[in-house]
């Protein structure tokens, strides 16, 4: 029988073990035992389509090189969870329209409002932001002096991302203002960010494990969400203080709420905010 019809083989505990501690290397993620069938399924899927029958080999093969770092490049794509909305939480968001429009009304916003979005997925988080700053900027009559960067290690989602072109199911749940004024109807039920926006949101790919290798810019906010969650306690509190030597002085760092217990700097202060997850740079 060939393989690609063939039942796939169970994973050993040693083979479950060796994959899931490439994962947790190379992208922070760390797999439950609960997960193991995920993992299976993602993995011998990539391997049918390679022609691999062997979870070893194929092991060699992703951990070999220049090429082994291609197909890595690949893999991780089917590993990582990239669920995502368009203002998937709303009071998170809010909160940053809050920060911007205080700074106006506190004439203390000098320069570009700079936004960083880690683990933007397919971009729903990144533009979100955008259309909120935008909308901020426009209300207050000011030239749109802002602009996101948004990164993420799936190459695949970064693709979406920049296409911004995204099906109807994605748009509807958008409140009408900003459905209307970002985005334009296009053929097969989708719809299209408009440029304007789109020009504002800069994407990259990038490991937020290499955050220390990433060039020092700082921001007015980060905003990091449902990707913490997926990594170590340790790490997180390993990137969340990465995090802080990218913050402007008064910049804001938003994470998902509960994402990230027991961290504390002396740099940073909790900003008490019902429903948010924030702390902001002295
Ligand atoms: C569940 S999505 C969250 C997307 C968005 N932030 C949101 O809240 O809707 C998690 C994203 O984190 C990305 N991710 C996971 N590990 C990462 C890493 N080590 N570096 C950068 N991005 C990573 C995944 O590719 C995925 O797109």
């Amino acid at each position: 029988m060939i393989w690609s019809l063939q039942a796939a083989p169970d994973l050993s505990d040693k083979q479950f073990t060796q994959w899931s501690k490439l994962l947790e290397e190379r992208a922070g993620i760390c797999l439950s035992d609960q997960q193991r069938v995920f993992l299976q399924t993602q993995v011998t899927m990539r391997m049918r389509e390679l022609g691999h029958s062997d979870y070893t080999q194929y092991l060699n093969r992703v951990t070999d090189g220049v090429s082994g770092m291609m197909e890595w490049s690949v893999l991780i794509d089917r590993l990582v969870v990239k669920e995502t909305s368009f203002f998937r939480h709303k009071p998170s968001i809010d909160f940053v329209r809050d920060t911007v429009l205080d700074r106006m009304n506190q004439n203390t916003l000098e320069g570009s409002f700079d936004v960083w979005s880690v683990g933007c997925s397919s971009g729903e988080e990144p533009y979100s932001l955008a259309m909120v700053l935008n909308d901020t900027f426009e209300f207050a009559q000011r030239d749109p002096y802002y602009g996101v960067t948004a990164t993420d290690i799936s190459r695949a989602a970064l693709t979406i991302a920049r296409t911004g072109l995204y099906p109807q199911r994605k748009v509807e749940m958008i409140e009408p203002h900003f459905r209307q004024r970002y985005f334009s109807p296009q053929e097969k039920n989708r719809y299209q960010i408009q440029p304007e926006l789109k020009d504002r949101v800069c994407f990259n790919h990038g490991n937020v494990l290499n955050i220390t290798d990433m060039p020092v810019i700082s921001m007015d906010v980060i905003f990091c969400q449902n990707m913490l969650v997926y990594f170590r306690r340790w790490l997180r509190h390993e990137i969340m203080n990465a995090f802080v030597d990218r913050l402007k002085p008064g910049g804001i760092l938003v994470v998902g709420l509960g994402e990230v217990v027991d961290w504390v700097h002396p740099d940073m202060v909790r900003v008490p905010v019902e429903e948010v997850q924030a702390y902001r740079r002295k």
